[in-house]
C-alpha cells in the first residue's frame, strides 16, 4: 500500500464497489444543488460527471430529466453497473487527473470524487475543467471544511483519503482557469454535512 493514501483511493473503490452500491444513499439529497447546476444546462445538454460511481442516483435524475451524460470512472466496476442501468449514455472507464476528451461540454460535476484526489492533483484539475467546459457551463464539485487540511479515515476496513483547500483558494483557482464561483456552501446539513461549490465558465 502507498504511503500516500491518495494513490490508494481507486483501488480502495475497486474492492469496495459492491458494498458502496449496497450503501449509496439514493434518495437524492443532492437534488437542490442538481437543479441549481441544471438552471444553468441548456435543455438536453451533456454533462460530464466525473468520478461517477454507479450512476445511481446522480446521472439516473439527470437523464430523466432529458439531458445526456458522459460518465468518469476509475473502476470499471462502476463503469459496467452504468453501462446496465443506462445502455443509451457514454460510459468510459478512465482516470479524471488524465482526460483530454478533446470536447466541450454543457455542465462538469464531480461529486464526492475530486475530494478524494490529493493537493496537486486538485490544483490541476482546474485546466482539465476550463478545456472541457463550454463557456456558460456550471461547474459542481464538493469539497471539505474551509481549512486547507487531509484526512485518511478508515472505512469498510480501509483508509480512505480526502483533501481539501480553504474557500480563498478555490475561489482563485476558479477565477485563474475561467470559472466564477456562484454559490458555495460548508457544513450543508440538507447534504450530510458536505461542502459544496457551483461556479460557472465566464
Ligand atoms: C464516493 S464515490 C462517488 C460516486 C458518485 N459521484 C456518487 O456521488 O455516487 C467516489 C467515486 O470516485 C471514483 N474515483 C476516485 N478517484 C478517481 C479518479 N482519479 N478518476 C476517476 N474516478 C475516480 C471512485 O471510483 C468512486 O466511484
Amino acid at each position: 500500500m502507498s504511503e500516500d493514501f491518495s494513490e490508494n483511493v481507486i483501488d480502495f473503490y475497486r474492492k469496495h464497489a459492491e458494498r458502496f452500491e449496497e450503501e449509496r444513499n439514493c434518495e437524492l439529497f443532492e437534488k437542490s444543488w442538481l437543479d441549481k447546476f441544471l438552471a444553468s444546462v441548456p435543455e438536453g445538454g451533456h454533462v460530464l460527471d466525473l468520478g461517477c460511481g454507479f450512476g445511481k442516483p446522480i446521472a439516473e435524475y439527470l437523464i430523466g430529466q432529458g439531458y445526456r451524460v458522459t460518465g468518469i470512472d476509475a473502476v470499471p466496476a462502476m463503469i459496467e453497473k452504468c453501462r446496465e442501468f443506462f445502455p443509451d449514455e457514454e460510459w468510459v472507464v478512465g482516470d479524471m487527473r488524465e482526460i483530454a476528451l478533446e470536447k466541450k461540454f454543457d455542465g462538469i460535476l464531480a461529486w464526492d470524487s475530486f475530494f478524494h484526489l490529493n493537493h496537486t492533483d486538485q490544483a490541476n484539475m482546474f485546466p482539465t475543467f476550463k478545456e472541457h467546459a463550454k463557456v456558460g457551463a456550471p461547474l459542481l464539485f464538493t469539497a471539505g471544511p474551509d481549512e486547507r487540511g487531509r484526512s485518511v479515515n478508515p472505512l469498510w476496513g480501509d483508509p480512505l483519503f480526502h483533501a481539501t483547500f480553504s474557500k480563498e483558494a478555490y475561489v482563485a483557482f476558479l477565477k485563474k482557469y475561467g470559472f466564477e464561483c456562484e454559490d458555495q456552501r460548508f457544513n450543508d446539513e440538507e447534504c450530510g454535512g458536505r461542502a459544496v461549490y457551483l461556479a460557472k465558465r465566464v
